[in-house]
């Protein structure tokens, strides 16, 4: 338990964390399916960094909406262009061109500063990898994909096959639809038994998130990228949660100077309108044909304002450079209380504390912070908006120094 309650004082009376009462748990959700542990909190609204509760009480958000909300909450250049694209027009698919939808894949290509060929838009980062996955089996005609021991690439029949413990705990399909072997986190010596001439495509996130903000570095990408070129693997890069500024680079791939041959995104790149994309290389990108892949709602018109208003967000308000410098900041001032250690890069960030983080999370809460827990026990993993400002970061850290180390 806290040692005593966050107090704000002083210039930071603005910033005082809400009383306790916000924090119970909402009224169950009848005709919800129960499938989701939640928070006890209740949000009714939201702007900047801040939710307001059902109570009118506010909480710092540092989680973000799990990723998503990299702008920030009432973003008003996001909010306008939602606004102005649902008078124009909400919707057309793909059979139909739009500008929109042309400038959202070339600003995307270029804002990833790497030679990429060709944007394929859909809803969900799990239908990114489907689609990848689905892309390198079928360029390569081979049957086996490796994938790294921690990484989480999503719950659908191909994404949940190559994400690590998924089989004994959620996978729920009776096999999976090709071979799937892990190698061993930053094991590079092990990287050519697990990646051979059978193999259509190393998936790999860069940082992972759900497991609690684990770099994998430059060395080990390379190995990857070194292995399939020498075999003819893919090599696919699920920047869904690390990708569009999140570590202070556009990509992961830019930060460790690695380039993928497929590149999966999502989380922010819509900051809360579903989008996912998959970037390809050239030569992929090559390999397409009329009606290889398809999505309805993938590249509505919708979901493309929203990634041009994130993408003039970031470039206008420098967000790449805020990110970088509000990382460096937390790693410099939360090492505090039950915190031993910070990893992670730029905005992706894991605490790891000395309790489990569990306990830790829920003490933060009673503060009026809302933190993310992760596969780790012993890491809390904050995936604060990229608007964040020191201050906010101070209150995080005056909190976890009440609490028990
Ligand atoms: C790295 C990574 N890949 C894929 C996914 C799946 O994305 P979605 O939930 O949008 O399907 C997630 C979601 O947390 C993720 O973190």
């Amino acid at each position: 338990m806290p040692k005593k309650s966050t107090s704000a004082s002083g210039s930071r009376a603005a910033l005082k964390a809400p009383p306790r009462t916000a924090l119970k748990a909402p009224a169950a959700r009848d005709f919800q399916a129960q499938v989701f542990a939640q928070y006890p909190v209740e949000v009714a609204s939201a702007s900047g960094v801040w939710l307001m509760n059902t109570r009118g009480e506010r909480i710092l958000d540092l989680y973000g909406g799990h990723a998503v909300a990299g702008l920030g909450y009432a973003h008003p250049g996001w909010t306008a262009a939602l606004a102005e694209q649902a008078q124009l027009c909400q919707f057309q698919s793909n059979a139909v061109a739009m500008q929109i939808r042309a400038k959202a894949a070339r600003r995307l290509v270029r804002f990833s500063r790497l030679p990429f060929g060709s944007v394929f838009f859909v809803n969900s980062g799990a239908e990114a990898n489907e689609n990848a996955l689905k892309v390198a089996l079928r360029m390569t005609g081979r049957a086996h994909v490796a994938a790294i021991e921690g990484g989480f690439h999503g719950r659908t029949a191909a994404a949940g096959a190559v994400t690590w413990g998924a089989q004994a705990k959620w996978y729920g399909f009776p096999r999976t639809p090709f071979d799937v072997s892990f190698i061993p986190r930053g094991a590079s010596g092990a990287v050519a038994g697990h990646v051979t001439t059978d193999t259509a495509a190393v998936i790999v996130e860069p940082v992972q998130g759900l497991a609690g903000a684990v770099p994998l570095g430059a060395a080990f990408l390379a190995a990857l990228r070194a292995r399939c070129d020498e075999v003819g693997a893919l090599l696919i890069f699920d920047e869904v949660q690390c990708g569009v500024g999140r570590t202070g680079e556009p990509f992961a791939a830019n930060l460790y100077g690695v380039r993928p041959d497929m590149l999966t995104t999502a989380k922010s790149l819509g900051n809360g309108f579903p989008v996912a994309a998959l970037l390809m290389n050239p030569m992929v990108s090559a390999s397409l044909k009329a009606e290889s892949l398809g999505t309805t709602f993938g590249g509505g018109p919708m979901a493309c304002a929203a990634v041009n208003a994130v993408l003039a967000a970031i470039r206008d308000q420098r967000l790449l450079e805020r990110v970088r410098r509000l990382g460096s900041y937390i790693r410099r001032t939360c090492i505090a209380g039950p915190v031993t250690a910070i990893q992670g890069e730029g905005l992706l960030v894991g605490l790891r504390t000395t309790r489990p983080a569990r306990q830790i999370q829920a003490e933060l809460l009673e503060c009026g912070i809302l933190t993310g827990t992760s596969s780790d026990p012993q890491v809390v993993r904050l995936l604060p908006p990229y608007i964040l400002e020191e201050q906010h970061v101070d209150v995080l850290r005056d909190a976890l120094k009440d609490l028990d180390p």
